[in-house]
């Protein structure tokens, strides 16, 4: 038995925001390109509601996978910027997506929340506790922005994500790891004035450290080298820390995935909006080794490796899934 990401599902609010809506803030589209790689970012309106978007994401992994609702026995949704501080946005997706009386519940670790809630997926799938969880990553940035900063307004975005963890036969066993330091919460915290602040050029290279550490621990436990990932997929928070933690691992940049130019950092959404875009442009295939990095305020991380449907993996409604032409 082993676990894989049986499905993805991506969800955007429909208003851009390019770097020249920004300008007023003594910025400007080169140096944000740049700096960053950002070109675009989503913004989602004042009255709108989270919980919604992020159940458009998880319906679209929910069809893309081919599980049921009926099937799902625990939703967790990874969000630091929910619609309510109590209950949890899961119980409200849940309940919008016909999932019968799931275990529900929000996990809050920064933008590493989302390896967070899908480690908690597999450890449950793999001790017998459930057959598919629905994770999900769903952020509105903007309530959490100083818009009149340009240290942190350009970088941020709002989006949701989500992927179905199944159960499987053979494949590759996921390997995880998670950390966290807090003697370094002044780098990265949303403190009572509900503004997100940050110091950027020390999470910068603090980013790439762990990263590219993790990265290697869960190979290293897996078996594996570099060579055997088909997709890296970190945490979208800036190209440059990207390929910096690529070049550590040597991992060739035509196996790294980058969608952060079209919708720049979401946190907690950010990987799995990436799964999402990965899959929408064809670049996941059943057995397909993906690597997977997030860090964020904490400072807090993890990194892992798991399978995109193993080839032989069992689908709900008994089919082999290879061989069916699905990603
Ligand atoms: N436009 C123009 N200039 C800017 C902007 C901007 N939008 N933002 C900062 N600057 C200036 C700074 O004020 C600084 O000016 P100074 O030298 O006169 O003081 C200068 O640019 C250089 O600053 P650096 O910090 O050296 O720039 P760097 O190349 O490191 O890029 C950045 C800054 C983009 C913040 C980068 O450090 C970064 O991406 N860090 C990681 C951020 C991150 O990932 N945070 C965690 C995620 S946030 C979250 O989780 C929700």
């Amino acid at each position: 038995m082993t676990v894989t990401l049986a499905g993805a599902g991506a969800a955007l609010p429909e208003r851009v925001l390019s770097n020249h809506d920004f300008v007023h803030l003594d910025t400007s589209d080169e140096w944000i390109v740049q700096r960053t790689g950002i070109r675009e970012r989503r913004r989602l309106a004042a009255d709108a509601s989270l919980a919604e978007l992020a159940t458009d994401a998880c319906g679209r992994a929910l069809a893309d996978s081919g599980v049921a609702p009926r099937d799902i026995h625990q939703v967790v949704v990874a969000t630091s910027t929910a619609d309510r501080i109590s209950p949890g946005m899961a119980v409200e997706i849940a309940t919008r997506l016909g999932i019968d009386r799931p275990a529900a519940f929000d996990v809050s670790a920064g933008c590493s929340g989302f390896l967070y809630a899908l480690d908690h997926a597999i450890a449950a799938i793999e001790s017998g506790r459930a057959d598919h969880v629905l994770v999900c990553g769903a952020e509105a940035l903007s309530r959490i922005t100083d818009h009149t900063d340009r240290n942190t307004a350009v970088l941020l975005g709002d989006g949701a994500g989500a992927v179905v963890v199944s159960r499987a036969e053979g494949g590759l066993r996921p390997s995880f790891v998670l950390g966290s330091d807090g003697t370094r919460i002044d780098l990265l915290h949303v403190q009572q004035d509900k503004l997100l602040r940050m110091r950027g050029r020390e999470i910068f290279e603090s980013a790439v450290d762990l990263m590219a550490g993790h990265t290697e621990l869960v190979l290293e436990r897996a078996g594996l080298g570099a060579e055997a990932l088909d997709l890296f997929v970190a945490h979208q928070a800036n190209a440059r820390i990207i390929h910096a933690v690529r070049r550590r691992l040597g991992v060739p940049a035509e196996r790294v995935f980058l969608n952060v130019d079209k919708v720049a950092n979401t946190s907690s959404a950010s990987i799995p909006l990436a799964l999402a875009h990965a899959g929408e442009q064809q670049l996941l295939h059943p057995g397909a080794v993906l690597g997977l990095a997030a860090f964020g305020a904490g400072l807090s991380w993890g990194a892992g490796v798991i399978t995109w449907r193993s080839p032989d993996a069992v689908r709900p409604d008994g089919e082999l899934s290879a061989g069916r032409g699905v990603r």
